[in-house]
């Protein structure tokens, strides 16, 4: 049996050879040819269209090309710019294409209609929870996002989690009405008698995504199982729903490429994530005033910057994050673009204010002198450690006025950090954005998520976005290059979780963290998949349930 859909083409593929192409007519196109380290030979085919380097300037910066006889030149590495051009284009159709599955999805397990089924019918019925705690936000939403993504795959209805009666973040989040709450599923199931007349107990199979040794998430057809409800806990990234991509059965697996698209083909990354926002949630009502009063009730953001610092004063990375917004407003030919800034650290923003003000119309929400007049100061949430970790000293609530803020971007969202980018919270920003300014219409879309990194974090190419639910941590591997410049590069609105595209290759902390998953990962990222057959045959089978309604 093979996973993931047509015989790997990059099976083999190490690296990537780039041949002067003087037959061609086009001046400085380049070929990508693929060459093999491995002893495999299946090599030349693997060329893709969408690979190929349209802008020949761009190599002079990427990884060093070697003469290998015959006048080939090969590229051993490239940088984070010549990455993401696989980003270019494509999301566009295929995040159409998916937002008419999700509406689909929705019209016929939503809540409106599924409540309303008669008792033999709704009795049959399939949940998905997606449940989040109140911690770090974009770690909690991707949980109920991936239930949300689990429930189109697996043809059930989604439930929200509720803590003592009240939805994740609900005083800063409205949640629409196509998911049902568990207090509703029980009553609906005693009120149709369930239990009583079909004999159908409401039980809830669970599944922890963080215990390799017991998750089922690559070994076991979820589209078998009977229980009325499931739920796959500690989801916190884009990643765990696409871990479906690799499961060892065809059924999960095509539900997980129709939702995802094929892990091979990074120039078609649908915005899965951003377009199950769009029809999920927005902003409480308090919220969307402090947003609209930062925009003077005028016109959207054109760019949003997102700059995680965690106190760091780091002039390199204001610098690159500056130079970012420059080549982004040259490229969109504004005069004078409007661009939000949102950071965890205060001196930041003043830094980045005085340093652009010339150029660009500066918006930051300011939550001193919006508290004023406002009673979101009644911060709910009480002071707990990880705020201050995590979003700087402003209150909590600020968090959420300035996602909703920033996700008002028109144009561009730049990712920028002085450590780790493209973290959870950025990837929210960006896909929701995308999603927001994405018409129903056939028209193109000109939306980009752009990476700022300062040359100092690439000293050692990408090795420093260790963090799993990064959206750079699938390139961070030995194909990007040591010692690149400043980068400002398309950044992909759904994060990768494997590593079948050409440049990417996994670092060793995830070779050895999948192995626990029993996935064998290459050092250039492709599994064996003989390897996780014997690993799924010879798992101890578990099933964990807990009772919904124990009467
Ligand atoms: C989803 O479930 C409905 C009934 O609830 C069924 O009519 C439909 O065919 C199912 N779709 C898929 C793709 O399984
Ligand atoms: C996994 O999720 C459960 C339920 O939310 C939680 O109690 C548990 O602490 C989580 N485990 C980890 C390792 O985060
Ligand atoms: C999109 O933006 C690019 C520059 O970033 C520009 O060259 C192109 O014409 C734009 N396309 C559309 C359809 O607006
Ligand atoms: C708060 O008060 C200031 C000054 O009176 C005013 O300009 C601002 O619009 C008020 N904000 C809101 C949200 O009412």
């Amino acid at each position: 049996m093979r996973l993931g859909g047509p015989r790997r083409r990059r099976a083999s593929v190490a690296s990537v050879l780039l041949i002067g192409c003087a037959i061609c007519a086009g001046i400085g196109i380049f070929t990508l040819a693929v060459r093999s380290l491995d002893p495999s030979p299946e090599i030349a085919e693997a060329v893709h269209p969408d690979l190929l380097l349209k802008d020949a300037s761009s190599q002079s910066s990427g990884g060093e090309e070697v003469d290998s006889g015959g006048g080939e030149r090969r590229k051993s590495c490239a940088t984070v710019e010549e990455m993401g051009e696989v980003f270019r284009d494509g999301f566009f159709t295929e995040s159409l294409r998916v937002r008419e599955l999700i509406r689909a999805h929705f019209d016929l397990n939503g809540a409106a209609r599924v409540r309303g089924l008669p008792p033999e019918q709704f009795c049959k019925r399939g949940f998905v929870l997606g449940k989040a705690s109140e911690a770090g936000f974009g770690n909690e939403m991707y949980k109920v996002l991936t239930g949300a993504a689990l429930s189109v795959m697996l043809n059930r209805s989604l439930i929200i989690g509720q803590t003592r009666g009240k939805f994740p973040f609900g005083d800063y989040i409205s949640y629409s009405d196509v998911a049902f709450t568990l207090k509703e599923v029980k009553h609906l199931w005693r009120h149709n008698g369930c239990r009583k007349k079909y004999g159908r107990q409401l039980v809830m199979r669970i599944d922890d995504f963080v215990k390799p040794l017991k998750t089922d998430v690559l070994c076991s057809n979820w589209k078998e199982w009977k229980q009325p409800i499931v739920w796959l806990q500690n989801t916190t990234d884009a990643v765990a729903a696409q871990f479906f991509l690799k499961n060892k059965h065809s059924d999960m697996r095509n539900a997980a490429s129709t939702l995802f698209g094929h892990p091979e083909s990074l120039h078609l990354r649908p915005n899965v994530y951003g377009e199950l926002m769009r029809i999920l949630i927005s902003p409480s009502q308090e919220v969307d005033d402090a947003v609209n009063w930062v925009l003077r009730n005028s016109e959207d953001p054109d760019i949003s910057l997102h700059m995680r610092m965690m106190n760091n004063r780091s002039p390199r990375a204001a610098q690159a994050a500056i130079n970012c917004i420059r080549k982004a407003t040259s490229n969109l030919q504004l005069s004078k673009p409007r661009v939000v800034i949102v950071s965890d650290t205060p001196t930041f923003v003043k830094g980045i204010i005085s340093k652009t003000s010339e150029f660009a119309e500066i918006l930051h929400f300011d939550h001193k002198v919006f508290r004023g007049n406002i009673s979101l100061s009644a911060d709910k949430l009480h002071s707990l450690e990880f705020r201050s970790k995590d979003w700087g000293p402003a209150p909590r609530w600020v968090a959420f006025v300035d996602f909703f803020l920033a996700s008002r971007a028109k144009h561009v969202v730049v990712s920028g950090a002085h450590r780790r980018v493209g973290t959870t919270y950025a990837q929210l920003i960006a896909a929701l954005a995308a999603a927001n300014n994405m018409g129903d219409g056939s028209g193109g879309l000109n939306f980009s998520f752009l990476s700022s990194f300062q040359s100092n974090l690439l000293a050692g190419g990408l090795g420093n976005q260790i963090g799993w639910g990064h959206v750079w941590n699938r390139f961070a591997g030995p194909l990007s290059c040591r010692g690149q410049p400043n980068q400002c590069a398309l950044t992909p609105f759904l994060p990768p979780a494997w590593w079948d595209g050409l440049w990417q290759s996994p670092i060793p902390r995830d070779v050895k963290r999948l192995a626990m998953y029993g996935i064998k990962l290459s050092g250039f990222g492709t599994i064996d998949e003989d390897h996780l057959l014997s690993f799924c045959n010879s798992k101890k089978k578990t099933v964990r349930t807990v009772p919904i309604i124990s009467d």
